[in-house]
Formats: C-alpha cells, sequence, structure tokens
C-alpha cells in the first residue's frame, strides 16, 4: 500500500483513532497533517508522533480557522473529530448541548468537506472519509444528538458522491466498530444504553479502523466509494488484512 505523494488532513487527530488514522497514514507514505483544538493536546500529540505528522491548532466549529488551515490543497480529508456529549434521554439535556454536537459532528465536516473540496475539484481528484457510526443508522437511547448528526453525515456522504464522483472525488462513510478509546470510555460511565455495557475488553484497537481508513485511500477501494462501510464486514476486513471477527 502506498500513498507516497498524497497530503491528508485528519481533524482531530491528537488522539484515539484519529492519531492512530496519522499514524496509518503516514506509515503508508503519505504527507499527514492534523488538526488540534487546544494547545496542550497539540503539543501531547507532538510528543507522540515526533516528525511524523505536522499537527495545526484548531477547533473544529471555528469557521475561521477552518478556512486558514485548508489555503493549503489536501489529497485525504479524513472527517474524524467528534464528540459523543449530551449523553440523556431527551428530555434530561440542553438544547445548548445538542446544538454544538451537531456543529461539531455534522455541520464542521461540511465546512472541511466545502474547503477541502474546492481543491481537489480543481486538481482533479481526491478521498474524503467520514468517520461514521453504526449509530448513524440505528437510534441509541441517549444518543439522540450523536445519531442525527451521524445519520446526517451519512447523507452528506452520498450528496457528494451524487454531486461530484464524476469529478473524481471517492467519498465514503466509514464506521469503525467499537474502539478502545476516550469516547468508550465515556460511554462506559454513562451507564445508560446496551453499548455502555460493552466490556473494554470485547473493543477494538485503534490501528484497527486507521489500517481501514487507510486502505480506503488507495485505489483498491475505488469500486466501494460513495458508500457507507463498516469494519465489521467481512470482505472489507480481508481486503484490508484485518482478522476475520470471531
Ligand atoms: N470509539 C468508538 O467506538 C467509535 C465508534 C463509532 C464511531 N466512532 C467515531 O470515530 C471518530 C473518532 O472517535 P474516537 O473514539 O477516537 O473519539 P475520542 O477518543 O473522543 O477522540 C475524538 C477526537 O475528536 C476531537 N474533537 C472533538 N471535538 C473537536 C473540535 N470541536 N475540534 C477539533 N477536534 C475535536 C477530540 O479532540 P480533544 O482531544 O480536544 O477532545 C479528539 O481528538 C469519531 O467520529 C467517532 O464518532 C468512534
Amino acid at each position: 500500500m502506498t500513498l507516497h505523494g498524497k497530503t491528508a488532513l485528519v481533524t482531530g487527530g491528537n488522539r484515539g483513532i484519529g492519531l492512530a488514522t496519522v499514524r496509518a497514514l503516514a506509515g503508508a507514505g503519505a504527507t499527514v497533517h492534523f488538526t488540534a483544538r487546544s494547545a496542550e493536546s497539540l503539543d501531547l500529540a507532538r510528543q507522540v508522533l515526533g516528525p511524523t505528522a505536522t499537527g495545526h491548532l484548531a477547533d473544529m466549529t471555528d469557521a475561521p480557522a477552518l478556512a486558514a488551515l485548508f489555503q493549503q490543497p489536501f489529497d485525504i480529508l479524513v472527517n474524524n473529530a467528534a464528540i459523543i456529549a449530551p449523553i440523556g434521554r431527551i428530555l434530561d439535556i440542553s438544547p445548548q448541548d445538542w446544538a454544538l454536537n451537531i456543529t461539531t459532528n455534522l455541520t464542521a465536516a461540511f465546512h472541511a468537506t466545502q474547503l477541502a473540496l474546492r481543491h481537489m475539484v480543481a486538481k482533479g481528484g481526491g478521498t474524503i472519509i467520514n468517520i461514521s457510526s453504526g449509530a448513524a443508522h440505528r437510534p441509541q437511547e441517549g444518543w439522540s444528538a450523536y445519531c442525527a448528526g451521524k445519520a446526517g453525515l451519512a447523507m452528506l456522504t452520498r450528496s457528494v458522491h451524487m454531486e461530484y464522483a464524476a469529478e473524481g472525488i471517492r467519498v465514503f462513510g466509514f464506521a469503525p466498530g467499537v474502539v478502545d478509546t476516550d469516547m468508550q470510555v465515556a460511554i462506559r460511565a454513562s451507564g445508560i444504553n446496551p453499548v455502555s455495557q460493552i466490556p473494554r475488553t470485547a473493543l477494538a484497537p485503534a490501528d484497527h479502523p486507521a489500517r481501514a481508513i487507510a486502505w480506503l485511500c488507495t485505489a483498491a477501494a475505488d469500486p466501494l466509494a460513495g458508500q457507507e462501510l463498516d469494519i465489521r464486514a467481512p470482505d472489507l476486513r480481508a481486503a484490508v488484512g484485518l482478522p476475520p471477527l470471531a
């Protein structure tokens, strides 16, 4: 697998699946950039990653910061940054927290997509990977904002494909499975729905979805463009070289 000559941006690349994706893309030969939203997390990620990748301070909900970041073109955009909060039944959460989830998980991905697309279309090609979730297609108690935002993101994936596939843009929705990150720590602490009961030992390591994301950036994934993919699909796992699920 080689991504030599490609430049990638991973949003929320300072920890979790984003950090593993930065590593996987760099390992495949891409020049990788990532965002972090605080100086502290950016510093930490820089210490962990070393010279492997270039970090940028950018809160994905800050439109001017995004406009500055996307002055430069990227061949690959991974819309990874997301929040799970608010966790709670609809009568127990605030409209402000609900709106922040949609702004972070959906509207920011739209902004990044629009800014990246201008360069990609001018260049005649590019890859956008929207990190989806089973929650895009199945409601979970206490996750109304997260489910609605991810469902919207899945429709954004299909919209980009419909409008720009003919101009060489490959877009994928990719559900990473249940992965051992801080997001799952918050989910377990909530105790609110069946996902919160999944023991940590049953979670996948972040490098599994990261390897799949890197594979989606290659021409081997061309026939799958425009689709919502799930890491649990046996064919996809075999193509990526991931072990079959028990
Ligand atoms: N883990 C799972 O089981 C699972 C399952 C399905 C889907 N996903 C999806 O996979 C992706 C990565 O999740 P994860 O598990 O790695 O989550 P995570 O450990 O909570 O990491 C989330 C990342 O997003 C960043 N982020 C959040 N809001 C941001 C903002 N406004 N601006 C910039 N960065 C922001 C976080 O930055 P900070 O460090 O500053 O908070 C962090 O880097 C998400 O799209 C998530 O919905 C995860």
